[in-house]
Protein backbone atom coordinates (compact mmCIF):
# COMPACT_ATOMS: atom_id res chain seq x y z
CA UNK A 1 0.00 0.00 0.00
CA UNK A 2 0.70 3.76 -0.42
CA UNK A 3 0.77 7.09 1.82
CA UNK A 4 -1.27 9.71 0.36
CA UNK A 5 -2.04 12.64 2.11
CA UNK A 6 -5.16 14.81 2.33
CA UNK A 7 -5.35 18.30 3.61
CA UNK A 8 -8.40 19.65 4.12
CA UNK A 9 -7.97 23.63 3.50
CA UNK A 10 -11.91 24.48 2.98
CA UNK A 11 -12.66 25.97 6.45
CA UNK A 12 -12.87 29.67 7.35
CA UNK A 13 -11.13 30.06 10.47
CA UNK A 14 -14.30 31.87 12.22
CA UNK A 15 -12.13 31.86 15.42
CA UNK A 16 -9.45 33.48 13.98
CA UNK A 17 -11.30 36.59 13.37
CA UNK A 18 -9.89 37.56 10.44
CA UNK A 19 -11.09 38.06 6.45
CA UNK A 20 -8.76 36.12 5.43
CA UNK A 21 -9.49 31.98 6.16
CA UNK A 22 -6.59 30.76 8.25
CA UNK A 23 -4.87 28.96 6.38
CA UNK A 24 -3.85 31.21 3.87
CA UNK A 25 -2.49 33.75 6.96
CA UNK A 26 0.76 34.92 6.27
CA UNK A 27 3.17 32.90 8.46
CA UNK A 28 7.28 32.94 8.23
CA UNK A 29 6.53 34.47 4.88
CA UNK A 30 4.55 32.47 3.27
CA UNK A 31 0.81 31.48 3.64
CA UNK A 32 -0.27 29.22 6.33
CA UNK A 33 -0.76 25.79 4.44
CA UNK A 34 2.41 26.08 2.51
CA UNK A 35 4.22 24.53 5.66
CA UNK A 36 2.65 21.43 6.01
CA UNK A 37 2.84 21.19 2.52
CA UNK A 38 6.33 21.85 2.20
CA UNK A 39 6.81 18.67 4.81
CA UNK A 40 4.59 16.24 3.43
CA UNK A 41 5.64 16.83 -0.33
CA UNK A 42 9.03 16.57 1.08
CA UNK A 43 8.50 12.89 2.88
CA UNK A 44 9.71 10.38 0.67
CA UNK A 45 6.66 8.21 1.81
CA UNK A 46 3.89 10.18 0.77
CA UNK A 47 3.21 9.57 -3.28
CA UNK A 48 0.92 12.61 -3.07
CA UNK A 49 -1.00 15.09 -1.64
CA UNK A 50 -4.55 16.51 -1.99
CA UNK A 51 -5.13 19.55 -0.93
CA UNK A 52 -9.39 19.91 -0.07
CA UNK A 53 -10.11 23.99 -1.11
CA UNK A 54 -13.96 25.28 -0.42
CA UNK A 55 -15.81 25.64 -3.95
CA UNK A 56 -15.51 29.57 -3.83
CA UNK A 57 -11.76 29.89 -2.97
CA UNK A 58 -10.47 33.13 -4.51
CA UNK A 59 -7.10 32.70 -2.90
CA UNK A 60 -5.28 29.76 -3.83
CA UNK A 61 -4.57 30.91 -7.34
CA UNK A 62 -2.86 33.77 -6.06
CA UNK A 63 0.21 32.02 -4.97
CA UNK A 64 3.06 29.79 -7.07
CA UNK A 65 2.54 26.22 -5.63
CA UNK A 66 4.91 24.78 -8.87
CA UNK A 67 7.47 23.69 -6.69
CA UNK A 68 5.10 20.75 -5.31
CA UNK A 69 3.54 19.81 -9.05
CA UNK A 70 5.22 16.55 -9.00
CA UNK A 71 3.22 15.68 -6.29
CA UNK A 72 0.42 17.91 -5.54
CA UNK A 73 -3.94 17.75 -6.66
CA UNK A 74 -5.64 20.69 -5.58
CA UNK A 75 -10.00 19.79 -5.35
CA UNK A 76 -12.27 22.67 -4.75
CA UNK A 77 -14.61 20.20 -3.11
CA UNK A 78 -14.76 21.30 0.56
CA UNK A 79 -17.86 20.62 2.32
CA UNK A 80 -19.99 22.67 5.25
CA UNK A 81 -17.86 20.33 8.04
CA UNK A 82 -14.46 19.23 8.61
CA UNK A 83 -15.61 15.70 7.76
CA UNK A 84 -17.80 16.77 4.34
CA UNK A 85 -14.63 18.08 3.37
CA UNK A 86 -12.45 14.81 3.95
CA UNK A 87 -15.71 12.49 2.38
CA UNK A 88 -15.07 14.54 -0.57
CA UNK A 89 -12.01 14.61 -0.87
CA UNK A 90 -11.36 10.93 -0.99
CA UNK A 91 -14.56 10.75 -3.41
CA UNK A 92 -12.38 12.85 -5.86
CA UNK A 93 -9.36 10.98 -5.07
CA UNK A 94 -10.90 8.10 -6.38
CA UNK A 95 -12.24 9.83 -9.35
CA UNK A 96 -9.04 11.56 -10.26
CA UNK A 97 -6.50 8.54 -9.74
CA UNK A 98 -7.72 5.27 -10.66
CA UNK A 99 -4.47 3.62 -9.42
CA UNK A 100 -5.48 4.46 -5.27
CA UNK A 101 -7.11 1.38 -3.70
CA UNK A 102 -9.19 0.73 -1.06
CA UNK A 103 -5.56 -1.03 1.06
CA UNK A 104 -3.89 2.76 0.71
CA UNK A 105 -3.21 4.72 3.65
CA UNK A 106 -4.54 7.98 3.91
CA UNK A 107 -3.03 10.50 6.03
CA UNK A 108 -5.39 13.40 6.81
CA UNK A 109 -3.33 16.32 8.29
CA UNK A 110 -4.69 19.77 8.86
CA UNK A 111 -4.02 22.89 7.07
CA UNK A 112 -4.12 25.08 10.66
CA UNK A 113 -0.84 22.61 11.96
CA UNK A 114 2.19 23.98 9.83
CA UNK A 115 4.50 22.99 12.52
CA UNK A 116 4.28 19.08 11.35
CA UNK A 117 8.10 17.80 10.87
CA UNK A 118 9.36 15.42 9.06
CA UNK A 119 10.36 13.10 12.23
CA UNK A 120 6.80 13.28 13.75
CA UNK A 121 5.44 12.03 10.44
CA UNK A 122 7.95 9.53 10.02
CA UNK A 123 7.16 8.19 13.91
CA UNK A 124 3.64 7.99 12.89
CA UNK A 125 4.00 5.93 9.57
CA UNK A 126 6.75 3.88 11.45
CA UNK A 127 4.40 2.69 14.50
CA UNK A 128 1.02 1.94 12.18
CA UNK A 129 1.81 1.17 8.76
CA UNK A 130 1.46 -2.58 9.92
CA UNK A 131 -1.47 -1.53 12.18
CA UNK A 132 -5.45 -3.47 11.97
CA UNK A 133 -6.54 0.07 12.35
CA UNK A 134 -4.54 2.86 11.89
CA UNK A 135 -4.14 6.10 14.27
CA UNK A 136 -2.99 9.52 15.46
CA UNK A 137 -0.36 11.71 16.43
CA UNK A 138 -1.30 12.85 19.92
CA UNK A 139 -0.06 14.17 23.29
CA UNK A 140 -1.07 13.41 27.12
CA UNK A 141 -2.96 16.04 28.43
CA UNK A 142 -0.37 18.49 30.66
CA UNK A 143 -2.69 20.51 32.42
CA UNK A 144 -5.33 20.09 35.47
CA UNK A 145 -8.88 19.34 33.97
CA UNK A 146 -12.18 21.71 35.43
CA UNK A 147 -15.50 21.05 34.57
CA UNK A 148 -17.40 24.14 35.07
CA UNK A 149 -21.49 25.73 34.69
CA UNK A 150 -22.34 28.45 32.36
CA UNK A 151 -21.09 31.06 34.91
CA UNK A 152 -17.81 29.49 35.29
CA UNK A 153 -18.39 28.00 38.93
CA UNK A 154 -16.05 24.73 39.04
CA UNK A 155 -17.90 21.79 39.30
CA UNK A 156 -15.52 19.82 39.69
CA UNK A 157 -11.85 17.88 38.54
CA UNK A 158 -11.25 15.71 36.17
CA UNK A 159 -8.59 13.26 36.29
CA UNK A 160 -6.26 13.72 33.16
CA UNK A 161 -5.01 10.07 33.57
CA UNK A 162 -5.41 8.28 30.59
CA UNK A 163 -6.63 11.86 28.37
CA UNK A 164 -4.69 12.72 25.51
CA UNK A 165 -4.82 15.77 22.89
CA UNK A 166 -5.63 14.42 19.10
CA UNK A 167 -3.76 16.24 16.53
CA UNK A 168 -3.30 15.18 12.56
CA UNK A 169 -2.05 13.70 10.85
CA UNK A 170 -4.29 10.83 11.24
CA UNK A 171 -3.78 7.73 9.20
CA UNK A 172 -6.34 4.96 8.46
CA UNK A 173 -7.07 2.54 5.03
CA UNK A 174 -9.05 4.38 2.04
CA UNK A 175 -11.87 2.30 2.28
CA UNK A 176 -12.04 2.27 6.34
CA UNK A 177 -11.78 5.67 6.15
CA UNK A 178 -14.89 6.37 3.49
CA UNK A 179 -16.73 3.92 5.03
CA UNK A 180 -16.37 5.55 8.40
CA UNK A 181 -17.14 8.93 7.00
CA UNK A 182 -20.01 7.86 4.92
CA UNK A 183 -21.86 6.57 8.29
CA UNK A 184 -21.19 9.27 10.71
CA UNK A 185 -23.39 12.63 11.49
CA UNK A 186 -20.38 14.97 10.30
CA UNK A 187 -21.48 17.87 12.59
CA UNK A 188 -21.06 15.85 15.66
CA UNK A 189 -17.29 14.90 15.15
CA UNK A 190 -14.00 17.03 14.66
CA UNK A 191 -11.47 14.60 14.05
CA UNK A 192 -11.23 11.22 11.64
CA UNK A 193 -10.73 8.97 13.77
CA UNK A 194 -13.79 9.78 15.91
CA UNK A 195 -15.75 8.13 13.00
CA UNK A 196 -13.19 5.18 13.04
CA UNK A 197 -14.38 4.54 16.80
CA UNK A 198 -18.49 4.97 15.91
CA UNK A 199 -17.77 1.47 14.08
CA UNK A 200 -16.41 -0.20 17.14
CA UNK A 201 -12.30 0.08 16.46
CA UNK A 202 -9.52 1.46 18.27
CA UNK A 203 -7.25 3.70 16.49
CA UNK A 204 -3.87 3.78 17.98
CA UNK A 205 -2.12 6.95 19.87
CA UNK A 206 1.51 7.61 18.46
CA UNK A 207 3.49 10.53 20.76
CA UNK A 208 3.93 13.66 19.36
CA UNK A 209 4.68 16.84 21.05
CA UNK A 210 3.08 20.63 21.60
CA UNK A 211 5.12 21.70 18.64
CA UNK A 212 2.45 20.57 16.03
CA UNK A 213 -0.51 21.95 17.40
CA UNK A 214 -3.44 23.43 15.79
CA UNK A 215 -3.58 27.45 14.81
CA UNK A 216 -6.82 28.66 16.28
CA UNK A 217 -7.07 32.05 17.35
CA UNK A 218 -4.80 35.11 16.20
CA UNK A 219 -2.31 34.70 19.34
CA UNK A 220 -1.46 31.39 18.33
CA UNK A 221 0.08 33.18 14.71
CA UNK A 222 3.32 34.50 17.15
CA UNK A 223 3.66 30.80 18.39
CA UNK A 224 3.78 29.39 15.35
CA UNK A 225 5.78 31.77 13.57
CA UNK A 226 8.54 30.83 16.40
CA UNK A 227 8.40 27.67 16.41
CA UNK A 228 8.84 27.79 11.98
CA UNK A 229 12.11 29.79 12.42
CA UNK A 230 13.67 27.40 15.06
CA UNK A 231 12.64 24.57 12.65
CA UNK A 232 14.68 26.35 9.49
CA UNK A 233 17.81 26.84 11.37
N1 LIG B 1 -11.89 22.45 7.38
C1 LIG B 1 -12.38 22.07 6.13
N2 LIG B 1 -13.72 22.20 5.85
C2 LIG B 1 -14.57 22.70 6.78
C3 LIG B 1 -14.08 23.08 8.06
C4 LIG B 1 -12.73 22.94 8.34
O1 LIG B 1 -11.61 21.63 5.28
N3 LIG B 1 -15.85 22.85 6.45
C5 LIG B 1 -10.43 22.36 7.66
C6 LIG B 1 -9.81 23.68 8.03
O2 LIG B 1 -9.53 24.45 6.86
C7 LIG B 1 -8.58 23.27 8.81
C8 LIG B 1 -8.98 21.92 9.42
O3 LIG B 1 -10.18 21.51 8.77
O4 LIG B 1 -7.45 23.06 8.00
C9 LIG B 1 -9.16 22.02 10.93
O5 LIG B 1 -10.31 22.78 11.23
P1 LIG B 1 -10.35 24.10 12.15
O6 LIG B 1 -9.04 24.30 12.82
O7 LIG B 1 -11.58 24.01 12.98
O8 LIG B 1 -10.48 25.27 11.04
P2 LIG B 1 -11.74 26.19 10.74
O9 LIG B 1 -12.97 25.34 10.77
O10 LIG B 1 -11.44 26.92 9.48
O11 LIG B 1 -11.71 27.22 11.96
P3 LIG B 1 -12.93 27.57 12.96
O12 LIG B 1 -13.41 26.25 13.55
O13 LIG B 1 -12.31 28.47 13.97
O14 LIG B 1 -13.97 28.24 12.11
MG1 LIG C 1 -13.64 24.36 12.57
Amino acid sequence: PRFIALIPAAGTGSRMNNELPKQYLSLAGKPMIYHALHTLCHSSHIFRVFVILAPDDHEWNRYDWSSFADKLVVKYCGGATRADSVLNGLKAMQQTDGSIVKDDWILVHDAARPCLTIFQLDQLIDALALDEVGGLLAIPVADTLKRADLNQRVMGTESRNGLWQAQTPQMFRLGLLMDALSKVNSAAITDDASAIEALGLDPRLVLSDAYNFKVTYPQDLALAELILQKKET
